[in-house]
């Protein structure tokens, strides 16, 4: 990954940590409405992709396991996982392109909702993204996937040539020429690995997209509601094919592109679908950027504007992340795909613990303060969820009293403790396992492993009933923690053995 080249080491301060009076009266643990939604608190599990469902995109049983573990902690509400909406294969992350998915999803939800005790509600993000292909060997791209033209018959006198020997010829260039012969695309496709993107409107189902995604988001949409989800929160952040819409970048020339009115053009008639799928009692909204954070993308003025008509359609909530494009990922190896959350933006995504002056704790919550000051501003009441290395009590009741969000998401902190909002409510945060923002996490997410958290994943392996990775080393779920009763000052370890730090805290 990315890091600032000021390379400063930050370390998590979580603050001091409440009272169960004092957590009582926050902010944060205040029950707040979103459209048809009541959360029993301000608190918010933003998605994020384990790699546990099958290769057709299935819940598993792991899938099942994982969302149950996080209800037990009793955020206001999780957001599953990015879940396709298209019925093709894309491996281990969760999909919704067919009413087969509904069964699979239906559990899921049933399980948090047992899990919680009825209290988190849950909500499904649902994504489109474009093709993507591997890095290639040189030899076979200039050998197989190359498209010779006029072009390269110029550039290399070779016009009567067989279309053989001109690839054989390109194949022998030192990368110099190359640079004179190839144009942008086709050097990107050979560095990087070929990627479609929203403006190849050359290409038919590209420039099909505003005619098919409205369908395909509202019929997974309606799957949603059909198994049983609070909401929906369509994905328009990131890599992704709904914020490439938005983006800056994008200049297609058929209505949805170019000025920033063109450009929210699809995401609104995708919500419109969407909305006259569901109906008005329920909960759809959106996640998107305040930032690109790459060159020539949007930024926050953009995303203030964005976020005004978004509210003016009647979205029920804004989430907002930052960065996370392809458009600066690092080269991959040969063989491997371009990961959006290697370069600069990436880090503004998820940003890490090796930082700047700025540091990685908070750097989203100004820009999303603008967003939401401009949709007051504007005369709209939509919820505004702020994340982004948030991990403290302090820091996400200071942002909520400032007005700066409505609700705060806690990514990685609640991967590292799930239990982090029934600890802090209960007065007990000092027993919080605070995220160390090393992102070990995100670097199993990028190899599509399933991911865990260093910090628990090698704890009490010999605990009976765990599951475990392929090789055996980690654990899959963090363990229990768990109270005789709500309230009760008495930490009972549950069901399973003390590590050797918790019966270091039992000895003392
Ligand atoms: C393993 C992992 C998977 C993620 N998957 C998604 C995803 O599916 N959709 C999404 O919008 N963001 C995803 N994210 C980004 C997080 O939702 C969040 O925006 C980011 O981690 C910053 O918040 P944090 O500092 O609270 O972790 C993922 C993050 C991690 C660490
Ligand atoms: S592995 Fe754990 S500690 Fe490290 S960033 Fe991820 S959640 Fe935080």
């Amino acid at each position: 990954m990315w890091r600032p080249p000021q390379k400063i080491k930050w370390h998590p301060d979580p603050g001091r940590w409440p009272s169960a009076e004092e957590a009582g009266q926050s902010q944060l643990f205040s029950p707040f409405q979103i459209g048809e939604m009541r959360l029993s608190s301000r608190t918010w599990v933003p998605a994020m992709v384990p790699w546990r469902a099958t290769e057709e995109g299935t819940v598993t049983e792991a899938n099942i396991a994982w969302y149950e573990r996080f209800a037990r902690g009793r955020p206001g509400a999780i957001v599953v996982e990015a879940t396709g909406i298209r019925d093709v294969p894309s491996g281990p992350p969760l999909r919704i392109g067919d009413d087969r998915f509904i069964a699979g999803l239906s559990r899921l939800v049933d399980a948090v909702r047992q899990a919680s005790g009825g209290e988190t509600r849950l909500l499904i993000q649902l994504i489109d993204f474009l093709a993507i292909r591997r890095r290639p060997e040189p030899e076979k791209f200039f050998r197989r996937h190359l498209r010779i033209t006029d072009r390269h018959r110029a550039a290399l006198d070779a016009r009567a040539w067989p279309e053989d020997a001109v690839r054989e010829r390109l194949a022998t260039l030192p990368e110099a020429e190359l640079i004179e012969m190839l144009d942008r695309r086709e050097l990107e496709a050979l560095r990087m690995g070929y990627r479609e993107r929203v403006t190849d409107t050359d290409l038919p189902h590209i420039r099909d997209l505003p005619r098919t995604l409205p369908e395909l988001f509202c019929a997974a949409a309606r799957r949603a509601r059909e198994a049983g989800f609070d909401g929906v929160e369509l994905h328009y952040a990131h890599a992704y094919t709904m914020a490439s819409f938005l983006s800056a970048r994008n200049d297609r020339s058929d209505g949805y592109g170019g000025a920033r009115w063109n450009r929210v053009r699809l995401p609104l008639e995708v919500f419109r679908r969407v909305r006259e799928a569901v109906g008005s009692d329920y909960t759809v909204g959106c996640r998107y950027l305040t930032e690109d954070c790459i060159e020539d993308g949007m930024g926050v003025d953009d995303a203030a504007w964005f976020g005004v008509e978004f509210a003016r359609a009647g979205m029920d909530f804004l989430s907002l992340s930052r960065g996370g494009k392809f458009e600066d990922a690092k080269q991959p190896k040969v063989g491997g795909s371009a990961y959006p959350y290697t370069g600069p933006s990436g880090y503004e995504c998820m940003p890490q613990y090796v930082s700047d002056e700025r540091g990685p704790f908070g750097r989203n919550v100004e820009p999303a303060s603008r967003v939401r000051a401009a949709v007051r501003a504007a005369g709209f009441s939509t919820p505004v969820v702020v994340s982004g290395g948030i991990h403290g009590f302090e820091q996400a009741e200071t942002l909520l009293r400032e007005g700066k969000a409505d609700l705060v998401g806690f990514a990685r902190q609640s991967l590292a403790d799930p239990d982090w909002f029934r600890k802090v409510k209960l007065g007990r945060g000092a027993e919080v396992r605070v995220c160390i923002y090393t992102n070990y996490c995100e670097a199993l997410d990028q190899k599509h492993a399933e991911v865990t958290c260093e910090l628990w994943d090698r704890e009490a392996l010999g605990e009976p009933g765990i599951s475990k990775s392929k090789d055996g080393k980690r654990r899959m779920l963090p363990p229990a923690w768990s109270t005789t009763e709500e309230g009760d000052t008495i930490h009972i370890i549950s069901a399973r053995r003390a590590t050797a730090h918790e019966r270091k805290d039992y000895e003392e």
